[in-house]
C-alpha cells in the first residue's frame, strides 16, 4: 500500500508527544520502556510497530492517561494525562481510544455502545442518533446497529469499538490493533478511514499494529524494540 501524501502532513501542530518515556511492572522486574519517545502531529498517522511483547500497549494506554509512567514527559492536546482533570477532558472531549480487546458492554446493543461517549456532552438524541448511524454505516455496520455486542462476530465488534472512539470526533485517537481481528477487506477499509479521519479532520491517530503493509501505509513507521522506539525513516 504506498501512500502519496505522506510527506504533506509533516508540518502540522504537534498534539501527543512522550518524552523518555520509562515504564516497568512488578516492581522493576519487568522493564518495558526504557527511554521510549513519540511525537505526533496533527493530520497524521502513526504506526507503532513491533514484536509482541515490545510494549506498544503500554506506550499508548500511557498517553491515553489509563497508566502512568515510572520517568519522562507527557503531553496530549496541551494536558497532562496524568492529572485526574485532564485526564477527564481529554477523555471526554479530545480522545478516542480503541482498546485491544475492544472493551464493549456486551449486554448493550451496538448502537447504544457506540453513543455511550456523547452521553457526557449533552448532545440532542436525533443528533446522536444520526452520528451513530453515519458511523456504523461507514464501517458496514448499519445493520447491526440494534443487535446486542455479545451476540456479534469478533469483527464486528471491532469495528463497533472503533465507531464509538470516533463519536465525539476526537482530535487524537488510539487506536491499539485496530485491525487486527478484520479479514483483509474490512480491514483495509477501517484503515482508509483512519487515514481519511487523520486527513479531514486533521486528528492525529497513532495506531498499533503487527501488520507491517498497514504500518508502511502510515506517515510514520515507528518500531518499538528493546523499550525504545526507533524511526524507521
Ligand atoms: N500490568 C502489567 N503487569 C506486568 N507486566 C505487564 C503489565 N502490562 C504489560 N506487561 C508486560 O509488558 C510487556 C509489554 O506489554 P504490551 O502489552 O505493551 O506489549 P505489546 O507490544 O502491546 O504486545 P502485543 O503485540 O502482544 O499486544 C509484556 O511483556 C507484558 O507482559
Ligand atoms: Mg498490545
Amino acid at each position: 500500500m504506498n501512500n502519496p501524501e505522506r510527506t504533506s502532513s509533516r508540518r502540522g501542530e504537534i498534539v501527543a508527544e512522550a518524552t523518555d518515556i520509562w515504564k516497568s511492572y512488578d516492581g522493576g522486574r519487568v522493564e518495558v520502556l526504557r527511554g521510549a519517545s513519540v511525537r505526533v502531529r496533527e493530520g497524521e498517522l502513526v504506526a507503532l510497530w513491533g514484536a509482541s511483547g515490545s510494549g506498544k500497549s503500554t506506550l499508548l494506554h500511557l498517553l491515553g492517561g489509563l497508566d502512568t509512567p515510572d520517568r519522562g514527559t507527557l503531553r496530549v492536546c496541551g494536558l497532562d494525562p496524568r492529572g485526574e482533570r485532564e485526564r477527564l477532558t481529554l477523555r471526554r472531549h479530545l480522545l478516542g481510544y480503541v482498546f485491544q480487546l475492544h472493551n464493549l458492554v456486551p449486554d448493550l446493543t451496538v448502537e447504544e455502545n457506540i453513543r455511550l461517549p456523547a452521553l457526557a456532552l449533552g448532545a440532542s438524541a436525533k443528533a446522536m442518533a444520526a452520528r451513530v448511524r453515519e458511523l456504523a454505516e461507514r464501517v458496514g455496520l448499519g445493520h447491526r446497529l440494534a443487535h446486542r455486542v455479545q451476540d456479534l462476530s469478533g469483527g464486528e465488534r471491532q469495528r463497533a469499538a472503533i465507531c464509538r472512539a470516533l463519536m465525539n470526533s476526537p482530535r487524537v485517537i488510539l487506536a491499539d490493533e485496530p485491525t487486527g481481528s478484520l479479514d483483509e477487506q474490512t480491514g483495509e477499509t477501517v484503515f482508509a478511514l483512519l487515514r481519511e479521519l487523520a486527513r479531514s479532520q486533521k486528528a492525529a491517530v497513532v495506531l498499533c499494529t503487527h501488520e507491517r503493509r498497514y504500518a508502511e501505509a502510515c506517515d510514520q513507521l515507528l518500531r518499538m524494540r528493546a523499550g525504545r522506539v526507533e524511526e524507521t525513516r
